[in-house]
């Protein structure tokens, strides 16, 4: 064999230069894939020496343990072979009794086309970062013990038959406790027949996408919007048409006349998400009448309209007539906690029997339990309790981050109005400025929202999506201070 060092050389360079890439991997991780790549492509030769360890762990920069815990790995699964005394060399792996057939693979998997699509739609799994997080409601201020006294109450009454399959739309007092609370603050026109309890309102849109478009089908998205959405619509293989959004919400004015007709027509009507506008009562009227006009369905997600702080919450647009070609969604993700998995639709009677039976096909119907317990929750007026509470928690965690930022505002920072909702938005004068303040946000442990990220069309309008609600106001404080300084250092 020739000059074993020359492989050793070439190793440590080898991997110094795969490391030193950005990646999302761990180190470990990256050593282990960089190491079998290498071996299995024959850069690595069967009988070649590994560098030692502790010369891997200098050269690369990484800690000892990180190197041996990925050797390890491979000499586990037969890539390696350890010699004691005299050190670990490259296996001759292909006529060895582990053959890779045995050993599990840890080489990307080749997703389909839709898969691809849908990781533009994701984010990397990260630790919880609460403070700007949009969407995450006070977590701390939730009454658990209450909660878990009811929960308590019905894990020890549920009937046997709560523990098998169940296709009836949910439990029934919950339906009804809903529909009540539905026609009493939202103007919904509904009976407890037409809900149709869901894990959440993604399932929700999961569901209509599937029973009421075909592939290819045209969904109107709002432009700026929802990613869970968009999500959703792209998984169900319909095609994403977005539609500007100005501060009357959805413009469909504005799309050009030869736009294809929509099966379907997404909107946040009480508070855009992320611009928080409200669909003004003429944009509504004209809004039903044109999904008349083209046979579609209106998706009405009213996913936070219970904290409103200028004034009443506004009425739905389902509710604004009969027999509206809309389905209510509706989520506890926002008043409750996301974690719970709880949602519903309000579905138009002609839609009921159908919805209910692939729905138990498709998802099957669960948590009774905590349906139960969730009914009393709101027939005993823990949940007005909670959602009045919440109201005053985040109008003053708002009003926190607005005084923080408010050197920034002074110098020209636009924010949004913030008359409803968990998130401010904002605005930002480049990209180039809001990719500056991500990456030192990261860099101080703090991970900032692109508003550009939520426009299908690219480069989207440059700003920042800022959760104000999850987190306690010592912490928004200093955050929004945080920001406020870099905004003006950079634009100043
Ligand atoms: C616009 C919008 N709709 C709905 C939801 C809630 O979705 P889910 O009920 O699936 O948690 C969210 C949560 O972030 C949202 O921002």
């Amino acid at each position: 064999m020739a000059d074993p060092n020359a492989h050793r050389l070439w190793i440590q360079e080898a991997l110094n230069l795969q490391l030193a890439e950005p990646d999302v991997r761990t180190l470990g991780q990256r050593l282990y894939d960089a190491l079998r790549g290498g071996i299995q492509q024959g850069r690595l030769p069967p009988g070649s020496a590994l560098p030692s360890s502790r010369q891997l762990a200098t050269e690369l920069g990484i800690g000892r343990n990180t190197v041996l815990s990925a050797v390890d790995r491979l000499v586990a699964e037969g890539f390696l072979v350890s010699r004691p005394g005299a050190g670990v060399f490259i296996a001759d792996w292909q006529r060895g009794p582990q053959t890779p057939l045995d050993v599990p693979s840890s080489t990307p998997v080749t997703l389909s086309r839709r898969g691809e699509r849908l990781l533009d739609f994701t984010a990397p799994p990260s630790a919880r970062h609460a403070v700007f997080a949009p969407g995450v409601p006070a977590l701390d201020r939730f009454p658990r013990e209450r909660w878990q006294r009811l929960l308590r109450r019905h894990q020890q009454r549920a009937p046997i038959d709560w523990f098998d399959y169940r296709n009836e739309g949910g439990v029934k007092a919950l339906r009804e406790a809903l529909c009540d609370y539905l026609r009493l603050s939202r103007s919904v026109r509904c009976r407890p027949e037409q809900v149709l309890i869901t894990q959440g309102a993604q399932q929700g849109f999961e569901l209509i996408a599937r029973l009421l478009a075909d592939v290819g089908d045209d969904v109107w998205l709002e432009e700026p919007g929802y990613g869970g959405a968009q999500a959703c619509f792209a998984a169900a293989g319909l095609s994403l048409q977005p539609v500007p959004v100005d501060d009357e919400g959805l413009n469909v004015a504005s799309l050009p006349p030869e736009t294809p007709s929509p099966k379907l027509i997404y909107v946040t009507p009480s508070h855009q998400y992320p611009s928080g506008a409200t669909l003004s009562l003429a944009r509504r009227t004209a809004l039903l009448g044109l999904a008349q006009q083209h046979g579609a369905w209106i998706i009405e997600d009213d996913y936070d309209s219970e904290f409103r702080y200028t004034s009443a919450p506004i009425a739905s647009l389902q509710g604004l007539m009969d027999n509206a070609p809309v389905i209510y969604v509706g989520t506890f993700s926002k008043v409750l906690y996301p974690g719970l998995r709880l949602g519903y639709l309000v579905l138009p009677p002609s839609l009921v029997t159908s919805f209910q039976r692939i729905n138990a096909r498709l998802h099957r119907e669960g948590q009774y339990v905590t349906q139960a317990a969730l009914a009393d929750f709101i027939g005993e007026g823990h949940f007005a309790r909670h959602v009045a509470r919440m109201r005053q928690c985040y109008r003053a965690r708002q009003a926190t981050l607005r005084r923080a930022l408010a050197p920034a505002v002074a110098h020209g920072l636009e924010l949004s109005s913030g008359h409803a909702g968990m998130h401010l938005v904002a605005y930002l004068a480049s990209h180039d400025l809001e990719r500056e303040l991500i990456r030192r946000g990261e860099q101080a442990g703090l991970r900032l929202s692109p508003l550009s990220d939520h426009y299908l069309q690219a480069p989207g309008r440059p700003g920042l999506v800022l959760g104000y609600a999850g987190a306690p106001e010592a912490e928004i404080e200093r955050a929004g201070r945080w920001l406020g300084e870099h905004w003006l250092a950079l634009t100043t």
